[in-house]
């Protein structure tokens, strides 16, 4: 197991009714706060007027902004910047998903920077440069990205089609209300979606030819078996509390650094791929996981690192025998097989993508260098992961 430093300062409220204690842990951090959500789903589930009583009730005033899109805007962040260094505003208030804290995050550090954010941070990576940001607070409605919990953010820029991503544990959000009640109102489709994320985020630290850090590989498994065992189950049926809990904690565990701690390197190949799809065609994160990720992983597996394969598909899907390729084979289709139960497509031609775009995205996928570890891909083994997932 490698060094490591740990250190997930996230203040975390889980739980029923959670949402209440909200204005009181806000209040160290100050008392003007953006209020930013997306479209409908906070108004029509009554959170929006639960998250004004806790604010007003603490004496914290908000400037809102509303109608944070799905793969979030750099036009959100710049607009919602403005409005807090009009109003002198302190914290920016996620409520919602993935989008709309990664985009909080965004704002919290255009806020306090001078240059442009998009050039210098999520395009040219210039870290040296985060000096300072806005607080970061949340309110999570759909367990997927694990936001709610790590400093990362990731942003589209529609008239260029990119969607680029930054981490730094500055953006980490200082509080987040964890209420499994809220994603009952989520979709059977982006429950779906998001239950395939957090198993990607999981599969990215896990496949690794790695054998050190066995503690965290077998956090990992029973993450996994816990998502497996509960995605279904909240898909059936949205208001089961202990799914939509598990799926919760799962989401924030899944991607808060934990897993990767002390592991010598991790993947992250096919979210690379993912993000290509996303900016060149908009699709939800989590159903262009669920697509790719079987492929990836027929086309990484190799005698070097089938012992991985053979661990997952032993500890996680039960499967016997002794023939090592056998075993890794059976769980790459029991892997497809679970995400097919959650409706998710199997191919990328049944959401209307074709290959007109193939060699603009693996240029794009690996324009800072080969992705991943179990496999180093080029630009030529992206385009051939694309043309089997077609
Ligand atoms: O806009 P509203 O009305 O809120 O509707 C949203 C949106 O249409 C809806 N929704 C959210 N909570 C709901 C709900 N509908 C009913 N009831 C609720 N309780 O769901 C739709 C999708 O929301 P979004 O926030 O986009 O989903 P998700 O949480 O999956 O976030 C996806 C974004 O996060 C990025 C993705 O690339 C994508 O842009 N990621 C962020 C990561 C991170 N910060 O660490 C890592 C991930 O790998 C990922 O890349
Ligand atoms: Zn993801």
């Amino acid at each position: 197991m490698n060094n490591f430093i740990y250190n997930i300062p996230t203040k975390i409220l889980f739980g029923q009714g959670q949402v209440r204690n909200l204005g009181k842990e806000l209040l160290p951090y100050g008392n003007k706060v953006l209020f930013l959500y997306g479209k409908n789903s906070i108004k029509r589930s009554g959170l929006y007027d639960e998250v004004v009583k806790t604010l007003s009730e603490n004496g914290i005033s908000f400037v809102e902004l509303s109608g944070v899109d799905p793969n979030p805007r750099i036009e959100t962040v710049k607009r919602g910047a403005d409005l807090c260094k009009e109003h002198g505003l302190e914290i920016v208030l996620a409520v919602g998903g993935g989008s709309t804290i990664d985009c909080a995050k965004g704002i919290a550090l255009q806020a306090k920077y001078d240059g442009d954010v998009w050039k210098d941070f999520y395009e040219d990576q210039k870290y040296e440069n985060l000096k300072d940001s806005l607080h970061v607070a949340s309110v999570l409605t759909l367990a997927a990205t694990g936001s709610e919990m790590n400093g990362n953010s990731v942003i589209s820029k529609l008239d260029t089609n990119q969607k680029l991503a930054i981490g730094s544990d500055k953006l980490r959000p200082v509080v987040s209300v964890l209420d499994p009640t809220y994603t009952f109102t989520v979709s059977k489709y982006q429950t779906a979606a998001g239950t395939v994320d957090i198993m990607s985020h999981i599969f990215e630290q896990y496949f690794s030819p790695d054998k050190g850090a066995y503690l965290q590989s077998r956090m990992m498994e029973s993450l996994l078996k816990t998502v497996i065992h509960f995605g279904p189950k909240a898909y059936e049926n949205p208001e089961d509390y202990e799914a939509r809990a598990n799926l919760m904690w799962a989401s924030s565990l899944g991607l808060n650094g934990l897993l990767s701690c002390g592991k010598k390197n991790t993947d992250w190949a096919t979210h690379m791929i993912e993000h290509e799809l996303s900016a060149k065609y908009d699709i939800t994160h989590g159903v262009g996981l669920g697509i790719l990720t079987p492929y990836w992983m027929e086309y990484v597996l190799s005698p070097e690192n089938v012992h991985r394969f053979v661990d997952y598909g032993k500890a996680v899907w039960k499967i016997p025998g002794t023939d090592s390729m056998d075993i890794a084979r059976k769980s790459i289709e029991m892997t497809r097989e679970f995400f097919i139960n959650l409706g998710i497509p199997e191919r990328l031609r049944e959401i209307d993508i074709d290959d007109s775009k193939f060699e603009e995205m693996a240029e794009g996928a690996t324009c800072r260098g080969p992705l991943g570890i179990m496999k180093k891909l080029e630009k030529k083994d992206v385009l051939e992961i694309l043309k089997m997932a077609l």
